[in-house]
């Protein structure tokens, strides 16, 4: 009896890969880094890059691919080629399509976001918007962890953006920065650069907080509100001046965020409810 050929037994001291690229795409600067899903935690440091001007989507595509590539040999072992990328954008994405543009190049609107990157990157990719890719991270590693309900998370930034969570699943592309108020966009009276740009102290900043925080209450009554951005770093400063019937707490990831939602996104768990499959992965 002659013996069958098996399989050759795995290497064991080969590295798999382990980690997920996330990007984040803003107005002012591209980063990405490679995220340990696991903890949350980034495996290697950030790579930043000027957003180019105008930041048409084939500029964009172009910044993110150079981006990946030096966060891919920043992290060897834990990424490769075929590692999956998450990216986050500001404007509402549908279906893998974008279709607003507030705060970022008109020529986006209408553009296959995930059709553009796959083809840029040559790798699986999902797209979401940045407010909820920063909410995924929350609710997974940070602010929002284990709690039941309705959560809302606002990022306070050169807009308003928004993520809504019903016992952990993501409500995507609420956009409730743009609730009207005071006769405009919410965003335009409470978002973090109206503040700099109108050099208010951030007492008179909270005050305008509360009424824009007031109004997202009388929507949906949440059991808790996140507040993501830059500004989550002074909450201290803020969180006293604020009178509501919800709890609101700072983010705790503060500005990576956005590359760590874009990283769970693109390889969501199953059953935690986190990922918008359909939407950020072009599914029609
Ligand atoms: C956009 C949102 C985005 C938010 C924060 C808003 O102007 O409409 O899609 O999430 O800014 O960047």
């Amino acid at each position: 009896m002659t013996d069958t050929p098996s399989a050759p037994d795995p290497d064991p001291t080969a590295v798999r890969p382990t980690a997920v690229i996330g990007v984040d795409i803003g107005g002012s600067g591209i980063k990405a880094a490679p995220v340990d899903l696991d903890s949350g935690d980034l495996v290697a440091d950030r790579v930043r890059l000027d957003t180019p001007q105008p930041a048409t989507p084939a500029a964009v595509a172009a910044t993110v691919a150079e981006v990946l590539r030096r966060s891919t040999d920043g992290a060897p072992g834990r990424v490769d080629a075929s590692t999956p990328v998450g990216l986050t954008i500001p404007a509402v994405v549908r279906a893998g399509k974008v279709l607003t543009a507030a705060n970022i190049d008109p020529s986006w609107i209408g553009v296959h976001a995930v059709d553009l990157f796959r083809q840029a990157l040559a790798r699986p990719v999902v797209v979401a918007n940045d407010a909820d890719a920063a909410g995924v991270a929350e609710i997974r590693y940070g602010a929002g962890r284990d709690v039941e309900g309705v959560v809302v998370m606002v990022t306070l930034g050169t807009g308003i953006g928004s993520a809504l969570f019903v016992d952990g699943t993501l409500v995507p592309n609420t956009e409730l920065g743009h609730l009207p108020l005071h006769g405009d966009d919410a965003e335009r009276y409470a978002a973090s650069s109206v503040r700099k740009a109108e050099g208010l102290s951030m007492k008179k900043y909270a005050k305008r907080l509360q009424k824009y925080l007031a109004l997202v209450e009388r929507l949906l009554w949440p059991d808790l509100v996140i507040i993501g951005g830059g500004i989550s770093r002074r909450a201290d400063e803020l969180l006293p001046h604020l009178d509501l019937h919800t709890e609101v707490v700072a983010a705790q990831l503060e500005n990576s965020a956005g590359i760590v939602g874009a990283a769970a996104l693109a390889n969501p768990r199953p059953h935690d409810g986190s990922g918008v499959s359909a939407t950020a992965r072009g599914g029609r």
